[in-house]
């Protein structure tokens, strides 16, 4: 089976299956079981798989046409040009919450601070944590959640990428494992669950069925975690100390309602390459 076939019937089966983007995923597939990137497969259309490659190629097309996540096949996935392990129990790293990242880099870039103490609420895969203790020598992380699957992975995804020594983790629920450090943070970033139940039905199949619903789910409001995060987030920040955090489509308006009633600012939000709020910046009022 050649490069070129492998990917025509891959993106038929997962056609068939219903998958949103059979080709893309087709291509992925093929491009992962050879350990190469896309462009690799234009450039050699006509390469032949081996024998234990093909092998891999029908388990894991099977595997995709029931919607399992090809990260978790493949356990890894790229956040900011880096890649972070990934299994299941753990949520993976999508390309929209690179702006929470961003927004969170920046404002800790802005300050004139020898050391900064910044707190990632809801680690899950460590994806942010990490790239913020890589692109700012000058952060110590404090990295939280409350599946010990997503810290366990975290810490490993910090061995690999060399700052162990630049984050700790701690378990429990938002705010919890911060108790007594009273204004010690310059900043707090979150990308919580923030998908009501009541949404269930319309979440892609293959989260609904493979990723951790306590990553994806929040309450009947799906405010619940940005709830407590309001709460609970002003005695630990320092004064001038900032709450980053990802946005759902459409959450700018009722999350910004949220956090007023909870004493917050706005001040300012961000938007995703399709347009969407997708990151809100708040301040304590
Ligand atoms: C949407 S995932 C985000 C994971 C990671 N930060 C990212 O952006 O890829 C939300 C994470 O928050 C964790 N979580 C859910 N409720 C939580 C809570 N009350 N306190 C702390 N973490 C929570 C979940 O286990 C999950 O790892």
């Amino acid at each position: 089976m050649t490069v070129k076939e492998a990917i025509q019937s891959a993106a038929q089966y997962l056609g068939e299956r219903n998958l949103r983007a059979p080709r893309q995923d087709a291509e992925l597939l093929v491009a992962s079981i050879l350990e190469q990137d896309r462009t690799f497969l234009y450039t050699y259309p006509e390469r032949r798989l081996s024998p234990s490659q093909k092998q891999l190629f029908h388990q894991w097309l099977a595997k995709r046409g029931e919607h399992y996540p090809l990260q978790y096949l493949r356990g890894r996935q790229e956040f900011y040009g880096r890649q972070f392990w990934v299994r299941p129990g753990v949520f993976i790293p999508r390309p929209e919450t690179e702006l929470v990242l961003e927004t969170a880099l920046a404002l800790l870039r802005e300050s004139r601070s020898k050391q900064l103490f910044a707190a990632d609420i809801g680690t899950g895969s460590g994806c942010i944590a990490i790239t913020l203790a890589r692109e700012e020598p000058r952060v110590l992380v404090t990295a939280t959640d409350i599946s010990g699957d997503a810290l366990q992975v975290a810490h490993r995804n910090a061995e690999l990428h060399r700052c162990l020594d630049r984050i700790e983790f701690r378990a429990g629920p938002t705010l919890e494992p911060l108790k007594g450090r009273h204004s010690y943070y310059h900043l707090i970033v979150s990308n919580p669950p923030y998908v009501s139940h009541l949404e269930k039905k319309s979440v892609d199949i293959s989260v609904n069925r493979y990723e951790p619903s306590e990553a994806v789910f929040a309450g009947k409001s799906g405010q619940e975690v940005y709830r407590r995060l309001f709460c609970e987030a002003k005695s630990v920040l320092r004064p001038q100390g900032k709450l980053v955090v990802e946005l759902g489509c459409d959450g700018k308006e009722s999350v910004s309602r949220l956090a007023r009633k909870n004493g917050w600012v706005l001040n300012d939000s961000k938007k995703d390459l399709a347009g969407r709020d997708r990151c809100a910046i708040f301040h304590q009022g």
